[in-house]
C-alpha cells in the first residue's frame, strides 16, 4: 500500500510563530523544530460543490464496496490517503443520533440529541480515528504499534492491529483500568504492558519510547487519529440535513477529541457544507480538569498551562492530568464560542444513570456531557429551546462495575459515598410464588 507524497496533504506545526511543514509521510508526532504539535493540511481545496459532496457520500450509502461501509471511509476525500485506498476497517462510524427525552427533561431543555459513539465496533469513538491510524502504519511499513490508555485506545488499537497484522502494544496503569476494556485487549492478542503510575506516566513512557522510530504511536498525538475522528462531524453534519446545532458537548480527557470536532466543523464550513460551526464545550470531571482550570482562570493572561500532577475521578477514562491535545482543544473552543467546565462525580454518577432510563447508557465519562449541558441550563449558557448534541464516547458495558455499584448504593469515590440517586437496586425475593406475586403486582401499580 503506498501514500504517494504527490497527495495535496502535508504535516504542519500548528504554533502560529512557527507552522513548520512536513511530508505527509514522516514518522513524527510533534514539530521537530519547536515540539508543537502537528495538523494534516490539505494544500488545495477540491473544486466540488457542497451539493456534489452530499450526492457522493449520500450515494454511498447504498453500495458493497467495504470503504463505503463505512462510516469512516465514506468520507474518504477528505482523508489524507490515495483514491484507491485499501483501508484496515471494520465499519466503524455509521453511529446512531439519539433523541433522548429524559435526559433532556432532566437538563431542563426542550431536547436533546445523543450521538453515540460507544456503538462503534471496539465499543468507543477510539475506531473512528484508529481506522486511519492503522492504515497509515501499514502505509509506513510499521512493525509494532503502540499506545498509552485508559483503556479505550488500546482496545480499539488492539482491534485493529489484529485486523492489520502488526504486532501491538499497550501500556496502561496498574489496576486504574476497567476489567472489560483490558480483557478486549487481551482478546486481541496486544501485548499488555502494565506499570505503576497513572495515564500521563504511560503516555511519557511510550512517546520517549517512540523517539527512535522503534514503534509506531497511536495516541491522539499522531494526527492520523485525529483525521479519522474529524469524520464524526461529517457524519453528525449529514445525520441533521448539513444544519448544525447550537452546541455540540463533549468529555475531555487527553483532548484528542475535542480536537477533532474541531478540526472536522471548521473543514465543513471551508467546504460550504454548513453555514456555521455550534458551539464546542469540554466537560471534565472535577477531580481530574486541567483545562478547565485553564480555560476559567489563565486563558486570558496567556499563563502557562499546568499540569494536574494527580488526577482524580471514578471516570477512569479521563482521570488524565496532562492532556497532551489542550492546544488543538483549546482552538477548537475558542473558534466555535463554545466554554469548558467541571462537574462533580455526583452529578457525572446520576446523570449516567438518567441515560440509562432513556434506554441509551454509556460509559461514566461520557455523562459528564449531560451533567455539564444540566449545568450550563442552570448558569444560563444553554437556552432552553437551543438544539443541542451530546457525544457518548463508551458504551454501557465498559465499566459495569461503576453501574452495578451506583444501582446498589456502594460507589464511592476517595471514602466520598456517591448517592445513589437513581438508583436500581436488584430486589431480593425469598417468599416463593405468594411474594413473587406480590410484588409483580406493586410493580403494576407504579
Ligand atoms: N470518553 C471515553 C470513554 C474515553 O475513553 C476517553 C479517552 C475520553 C472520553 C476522552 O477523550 O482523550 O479525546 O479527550 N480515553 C483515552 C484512552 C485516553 O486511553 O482510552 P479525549
Amino acid at each position: 500500500m503506498t501514500n504517494q507524497t504527490t497527495l495535496p496533504f502535508h504535516q504542519q506545526c500548528i504554533e502560529p510563530d512557527c507552522r513548520a511543514i512536513y511530508d505527509l509521510n514522516e514518522p513524527i508526532y510533534v514539530c521537530r523544530a519547536c515540539g508543537g504539535l502537528l495538523d494534516i493540511e490539505r494544500t488545495q481545496l477540491s473544486d466540488l460543490q457542497a451539493s456534489e459532496w452530499q450526492t457522493l457520500w449520500r450515494d454511498r450509502m447504498t453500495s458493497r464496496d467495504l470503504r463505503d461501509r463505512s462510516g469512516v471511509w465514506r468520507f474518504r476525500e477528505v482523508l489524507p490517503f490515495v483514491s484507491d485506498v485499501d483501508p484496515i476497517s471494520m465499519n466503524e462510524g455509521n453511529t446512531p443520533l439519539y433523541n433522548a427525552p429524559r435526559s433532556a427533561a432532566y437538563c431542563q431543555i426542550d431536547s436533546l440529541q445523543l450521538k453515540h459513539q460507544g456503538l462503534n465496533p471496539t465499543g468507543s469513538f477510539k475506531d473512528t480515528g484508529m481506522t486511519v491510524a492503522v492504515t497509515q502504519a501499514r502505509v509506513l511499513g510499521a512493525r509494532l504499534v503502540a499506545c498509552a490508555s485508559t483503556g479505550n485506545t488500546a482496545a480499539s488499537l488492539a482491534a485493529y492491529a489484529a485486523r492489520a497484522n502488526l504486532a501491538c502494544a499497550i501500556m496502561v496503569p496498574t489496576g486504574q483500568v476497567s476489567l472489560a476494556k483490558l480483557a478486549q485487549s487481551l482478546d486481541y492478542g496486544a501485548k499488555v504492558l502494565e506499570i505503576e503510575g497513572n495515564f500521563d506516566s504511560c503516555m511519557r513512557e511510550i512517546r520517549e519510547l517512540s523517539e527512535d522510530g522503534s514503534l509506531y504511536l497511536v495516541n491522539s498525538i499522531n494526527p492520523f487519529r485525529i483525521e479519522g475522528q474529524k469524520t464524526v462531524a461529517f457524519e453528525l453534519a449529514e445525520q441533521l440535513g448539513w444544519q448544525m446545532p447550537d452546541h455540540l458537548v463533549v468529555p475531555g480527557g487527553n483532548l484528542g477529541n475535542s480536537s477533532a470536532f474541531g478540526k472536522g466543523f471548521r473543514e465543513l464550513l471551508a467546504l460550504g457544507l454548513i453555514e456555521r460551526m455550534p458551539r464546542v464545550t469540554v466537560i471534565q470531571a472535577v477531580g481530574a480538569a486541567p483545562f478547565a482550570t485553564y480555560y476559567q482562570k489563565h486563558r486570558a493572561t496567556s499563563a502557562e498551562f499546568l499540569d494536574e500532577p494527580n488526577p482524580k475521578t471514578l471516570a477512569s477514562a479521563i482521570k488524565i492530568g496532562a492532556p497532551v491535545s489542550w492546544k488543538k482543544a483549546l482552538r477548537a473552543v475558542a473558534e466555535t464560542g463554545g466554554v469548558v467546565l467541571t462537574v462533580t462525580e455526583q452529578e457525572i454518577a446520576d446523570a449516567k444513570a438518567i441515560i440509562g432510563r432513556d434506554g441509551i447508557g454509556c460509559e461514566p465519562a461520557s455523562a459528564t456531557t449531560v451533567a455539564g449541558i444540566k449545568k450550563m441550563k442552570a448558569e444560563g449558557t444553554i437556552q432552553p429551546n437551543e438544539t443541542v448534541v451530546a457525544v457518548l464516547t463508551g458504551h454501557l458495558l465498559k465499566d459495569t462495575d461503576y453501574v452495578n455499584k451506583y444501582h446498589n448504593n456502594s460507589l464511592a469515590s476517595d471514602q466520598t459515598k456517591i448517592l445513589s440517586t437513581y438508583g436500581n437496586m436488584p430486589i431480593k425475593v425469598s417468599g416463593g410464588r405468594d411474594e413473587l406475586r406480590r410484588v409483580i403486582e406493586g410493580l403494576q401499580k407504579e
